[in-house]
């Protein structure tokens, strides 16, 4: 791990850790949209294809989220998150999820992918909160300001704090992400969603909750 004045290191860590899955996201919702193309899921497709141009930067002038994420920690908090090893529990959480689209049913994959929208707020509220902890400039109590995201939409992307990011993330594009698949999948499968997509979801909740437990007792 880096050396980082200033910074609990356990916190930094997870924050490095934590990267790993942003950056990794992208590559989740391409194997979704050729496996939603595969099965003729239309709407599927689109929203997922939509999802991951916004995480290449659609709405933030061209630049990725994981750069502005990286970019904010480095400018403010002097964290180098970019080059943070992943842990063994970091690959295997990371490298399960890719298993699970390649691998399991069309239906399994895309309770993955919607498991990993639903559950993209409150995890962000958690680094949020993780962030404020030693970062006076990000308050948990504004993450959730439709009126301060409303002001950050303004501000052009490569002037965005790390506020602003974490806040757009929590009250608009991850809830669009979710949205907007709820209402695919709606459009494409109706009400014929079989156990396979519940055992898809309930697979990430408990893989995702062993990950931060597990960065939560490795970093004390
Ligand atoms: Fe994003
Ligand atoms: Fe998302």
């Amino acid at each position: 791990m880096p050396k980082v004045s200033n910074l609990p290191e356990y916190i930094a860590e997870i924050l490095g850790q934590y990267y790993g899955l942003v950056v990794e996201i992208p590559h989740y919702l391409s194997e979704m949209a050729m496996i939603a193309k595969s099965q003729g899921w239309v709407n599927i497709e689109r929203e997922v294809l939509r999802n991951r141009a916004e995480e290449y930067g659609s709405r933030t002038d061209g630049i990725p989220h994981r750069s502005l994420f990286s970019r904010g920690l480095r400018q403010e908090m002097h964290l180098e998150v970019e080059s943070f090893q992943r842990q063994t529990v970091t690959h295997n959480f990371l490298c399960s999820l890719m298993y699970s689209l390649v691998h399991k049913s069309p239906e399994f994959a895309l309770g993955v992918i919607y498991a990993l929208e639903d559950t993209a707020t409150p995890e962000l509220l958690v680094v949020g909160q993780l962030i404020s902890y030693i970062h006076e400039g990000v308050s948990v109590d504004n993450l959730s300001s439709n009126d301060l995201a409303a002001k950050d939409r303004q501000i052009p992307a490569s002037e965005l704090s790390l506020a602003s990011f974490l806040r757009m993330h929590i009250v608009d594009f991850e809830i669009g992400h979710r949205e907007g698949l709820k209402t695919a999948i709606a459009k494409d499968l109706g009400n014929t969603l079989s156990g396979e997509f519940l055992k898809g979801y309930q697979s990430v909740i408990q893989s995702m909750e062993d990950w931060w437990w597990y960065l939560a007792a490795v970093c004390e």
